[in-house]
């Protein structure tokens, strides 16, 4: 990245807490099954072949941006793709299956990383297409799936209330503490190549942290995903997205490290300034599924969301969660659209 070129991003400046007039809007899912000219690349190409061949993926990313002018773009990976470097078949139809799961301190063995070179070998010529196909018109923002989340999927499959994952963690917290740290140090290794390959900020999802009681939300994934950030090298902004649905859980966030929190659609944006302070910058966090409802709707909606920040510095709009497949393209337009509209009416900010 050229310096002197990256204060001109509205979507870093917000990530800084630096005061803009207008608000950064991107969301989470934005390259995906909605988008018809995403849909018609997966008939000619495989999830993973849109992952790892340099040009598929970098077209992919763009897509968003090139029809709705999104002030950021993510890079299209998925956050089970390390594992397939840690030795664990993973096969997406669309949901993800892995090949086998970590039950017990034992199964640990059967994981391994080599460094980023043997494990993810695509992800810096992956990096170097999508920003050459970018032309530094967007931001890029890199990603990896937070220690606990990756546990989640070892351990559970994602399953619904994490029952086998919070079992393994109350049964035998050394065995579950030593695969965190595995996973921790893979992921520094994966985004540090992420960061060198030119990717401008970096995000860890932890969509499976909130089934865990603030408590050991905190000290468990909260803080192994501060393991991880304290790990890259300074200067590039570092977002945390939980889902994290309660006051409780706010609470346990204000310890995290990273720059920006991204925020569940199941917290109010008011509440979450409230609690973790005007300093942070947030993202976030319309309901995806309001863009399944009338347009009027999306629009007061949206505002609301921009209301409850009443503009204050560093607030990166975005979903509370992945866009949801069925979407209209339509309704994504138009929350772009009043996100963008509201950037050029400062009056209605104050
Ligand atoms: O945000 C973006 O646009 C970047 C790309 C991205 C994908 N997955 C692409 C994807 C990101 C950041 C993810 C993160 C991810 N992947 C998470 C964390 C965030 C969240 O939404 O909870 C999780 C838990 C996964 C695991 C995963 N991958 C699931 C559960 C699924 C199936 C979900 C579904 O939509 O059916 C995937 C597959 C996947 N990852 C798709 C996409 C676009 C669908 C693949 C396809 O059919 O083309």
């Amino acid at each position: 990245m050229n310096p002197s070129v990256a204060p001109a991003y509205s979507f870093l400046r917000a990530c800084r807490g630096e005061p803009i007039e207008e608000t950064p809007v991107w969301i989470m899912r934005q390259a995906g099954r909605y988008l018809p000219e995403y849909r018609a690349i997966r008939e000619k190409h495989s999830f993973l072949d849109v992952c790892r061949v340099p040009e598929v993926c970098a077209a992919v990313t763009a897509q968003p941006i090139e029809r709705f002018g999104f002030d950021a773009a993510i890079l299209f990976q998925d956050i089970l793709i390390p594992l397939l470097g840690m030795g664990v078949p993973v096969e997406f139809d669309p949901s993800p299956k892995l090949g086998f799961q970590i039950r017990t301190r034992d199964d640990l063995d059967r994981l391994r990383w080599e460094g980023v070179d043997a494990a993810a070998p695509h992800i810096r010529p992956v990096i170097r297409a999508v920003r050459a196909h970018l032309q530094g018109r967007v931001p890029l923002i890199g990603f990896a799936g937070s220690p606990f989340t990756m546990a989640a999927y070892l351990v559970d499959a994602g399953s619904r209330d994490l029952a086998k994952t919070r079992s393994f963690l109350a049964r035998d917290p050394e065995a579950f503490a030593r695969l965190l740290d595995l996973l921790a140090d893979a992921t520094v290794d994966y985004l540090k190549a992420q960061i060198g390959a030119g990717v401008d900020a970096v995000m860890l999802f932890d969509t499976q942290a909130g089934w865990l009681p603030p408590v050991e939300f905190a000290r468990t994934a909260v803080a192994t995903a501060d393991r991880v950030l304290r790990g890259l090298p300074k200067g590039t902004p570092t977002i945390y997205f939980a889902l994290a649905p309660s006051v409780g859980h706010l609470e346990a966030l204000r310890a995290s490290r990273a720059d920006v929190l991204g925020l569940d659609y199941r917290v109010s944006l008011a509440q979450a300034r409230a609690i973790l302070g005007n300093q942070r910058a947030v993202q976030g966090n319309l309901d995806p599924a309001v863009l399944l409802g009338p347009g009027e709707e999306i629009v007061i909606r949206a505002e609301s969301v921009l209301r409850e920040n009443a503009g204050r510095p560093g607030h990166i709009f975005n979903l509370g969660h992945g866009i949801f497949p069925d979407t209209p393209i339509d309704s994504v337009k138009l929350l772009v659209d009043t996100v963008k509209r509201h950037r050029s009416a400062p009056g209605v900010r104050s």
